[in-house]
């Protein structure tokens, strides 16, 4: 780890968005179109995904080292677009090591975000979350929603299959349908009341459309991709000294730790625009 912040560069940089693999980029998406004037780099840890079934120790590292990198490569603000860091890494990150990084550095996850939107959403307070092993683990989404909505009751179930199908770029094919349909009637099994369901892991806006197929009508499907970008763009207005540091180009730089010849194709249908991508080593 590195000591002191002397390293870091100060001048102003892009906003990292962090991910454990494609599947920040839903995220980015949004938060591109919410704030199209600001520079990104985009880190996709593709060669070590998927974390949601890993430690918590590896997933805390392996995070650590990629909001290093990205605080090398100039980004003052980094959101990690991703449940599972943002479950088992940002505490710590923020608590522990941003003091010794850089204290004026910021790494925002996206869980708070799309725990605060469920007072508008969900009129019977029966939430289902769909997300990560990881992440359900953690239990991070029952405990923040029981702080902000004590009366609620969330119901996870994990998804053990869905991000190594949208890694693997099967999430349009029918193979996929299996999985879908199992996990969402195992959750509607176990509470029939539920009438909101988080899409907690970035991955799975990809396979919105089976997901969809189904769910029963009435019950609402919620992707955080909106809800981080609305929270994001509330932050810098709220920060203007952060808002300072971040630069205003509408350039995005891709970053992955595996092959860009493989990263390429795939990143750039869930952009719907022509990615180009630099590999890095964390
Ligand atoms: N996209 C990530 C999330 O939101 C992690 C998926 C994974 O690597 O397992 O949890």
């Amino acid at each position: 780890m590195m000591s002191t912040d002397t390293l870091l560069p100060q001048a102003p940089g892009a906003i990292g968005v962090f991910d454990s693999g494609y599947g920040g980029l839903t995220i980015l998406r949004d938060i591109r179109k919410r704030l199209p004037a600001y520079d990104y780099i985009y880190l996709g840890d593709n060669a070590r995904a998927p974390y949601g079934t890993r430690s918590f120790d590896i997933v805390y590292d392996f995070t650590r080292q990629a909001v290093e990198e990205l605080f090398r490569r100039g980004c003052h603000l980094v959101i990690l677009a991703c449940n599972t860091a943002s479950a088992k890494a940002l505490r710590s990150i923020q608590q522990n090591d941003l003091p010794e990084l850089d204290p004026h550095r910021r790494v925002l996850g996206v869980i708070r975000p799309t725990i605060e939107s469920l007072g508008e959403t969900s009129p019977s307070g029966n939430i289902g979350l769909l997300a990560t092993p990881g992440t359900v683990r953690s239990h991070s989404y029952a405990m923040e929603v029981g702080k902000l909505y004590p009366d609620m009751k969330v119901t996870e179930k994990a998804c053990p299959m869905w991000v190594p199908i949208v890694e693997n770029g099967e999430a349009a094919k029918p193979g996929a349908d299996y999985f879908v349909e199992k996990y969402i009637n195992e959750i509607l099994a176990e509470n029939a009341k539920i009438d909101t369901l988080i899409l907690g892991c970035t991955h799975y806006p990809i396979l919105i459309d089976k997901i969809r197929k189904y769910t029963p009508e009435g019950i609402s499907i919620l992707p955080q991709g909106k809800l981080v970008a609305d929270s994001l763009a509330d932050y810098l207005h709220r920060h203007p000294e952060m808002d300072a540091k971040c630069t205003k180009g509408g350039n995005t730089v891709y970053l992955t730790t595996e092959s860009p010849r493989q990263f390429e194709p795939l990143a750039s249908i869930f952009m719907n625009d022509k990615v180009k991508a630099e590999k890095v080593v964390l």
